[in-house]
């Protein structure tokens, strides 16, 4: 994992700056994140640079932090709007780094996004746009994606196993990306079993509980006949 770099794409609030943060600090890499470095260059918020001065703008600076990222190794956690261009398109595609798709169903997404005002795209889109957004931008993450993970109900743990165990099988180029995707799934069963089995095990002890404290009770009832 030392020397390879995944780049994390997606839609808003899918989770990409708090899982590439989570995964960065676990494999002890490099983590820079596309709106952090414009809000750094530009002294202002991604919300702030597109009042004052329009998309437009906001994207031509997004492009040259991406190609700065890409110089970098590590995670690099991007702007959901990073496909966009089509010139960030084929950076991300000419570059040797991973491209992780963190997949997130827009219904899982919206109770994310409704109270979050920091986000432009949020406050000036109707529900049936940002479907619109979703739907359109969610064909073209696919289509640079190398790996795609379903984030959907998973904890950021889970998710950063998934990537990087996914990430290191396809710099292997040991599996295909439908393998990969299959491997994934069935990692989350077992833990899904390992979390049924336990559950299990405490119903159990509680019943054993019930049964002695049951037969505790009728030894009392017995004894004060
Ligand atoms: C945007 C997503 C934001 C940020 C900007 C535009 C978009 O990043 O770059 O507000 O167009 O989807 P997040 O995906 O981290 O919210």
């Amino acid at each position: 994992m030392a020397t390879q770099t995944i780049v994390l794409i997606g839609f808003m609030g899918v989770g990409k700056t708090s899982i590439g943060t989570f995964l960065a600090r676990k494999t002890k890499v490099n983590f820079c994140d596309t709106d952090r470095m414009i809000t750094k260059s530009q002294a202002a918020t991604p919300q702030e640079i597109f009042q004052t001065h329009g998309e437009v703008y906001f994207r031509q600076v997004e492009s040259k932090v991406l190609a700065q990222a890409l110089t970098q190794h590590g995670i690099i956690s991007t702007g959901g709007g990073i496909v966009e261009l089509k010139y960030n398109l084929q950076l991300l595609r000419q570059s040797k780094a991973t491209i992780v798709y963190l997949y997130g169903d827009l219904s899982h997404l919206m109770p994310r996004l409704l109270p979050n005002h920091k986000r432009p795209l949020i406050e000036h889109n109707s529900s049936r746009d940002l479907f619109e957004l979703w739907q359109r931008r969610d064909k073209i993450y696919r289509s640079i994606a190398d790996l795609i993970i379903d984030t959907t109900g998973k904890r950021n743990n889970v998710i950063a196993a998934e990537i990087k165990l996914g990430a290191a099988l396809w710099q292997r180029h040991e599996l295909s990306q439908k393998e990969i995707a299959i491997s994934s799934q069935i990692l989350s069963l077992e833990r899904k079993i390992a979390n049924l089995n336990h559950q299990k095990q405490i119903l159990n002890q509680n019943l054993i509980n019930h049964r002695y404290i049951d037969v505790i009770n009728r030894g009392f009832k017995r004894g004060s006949r």
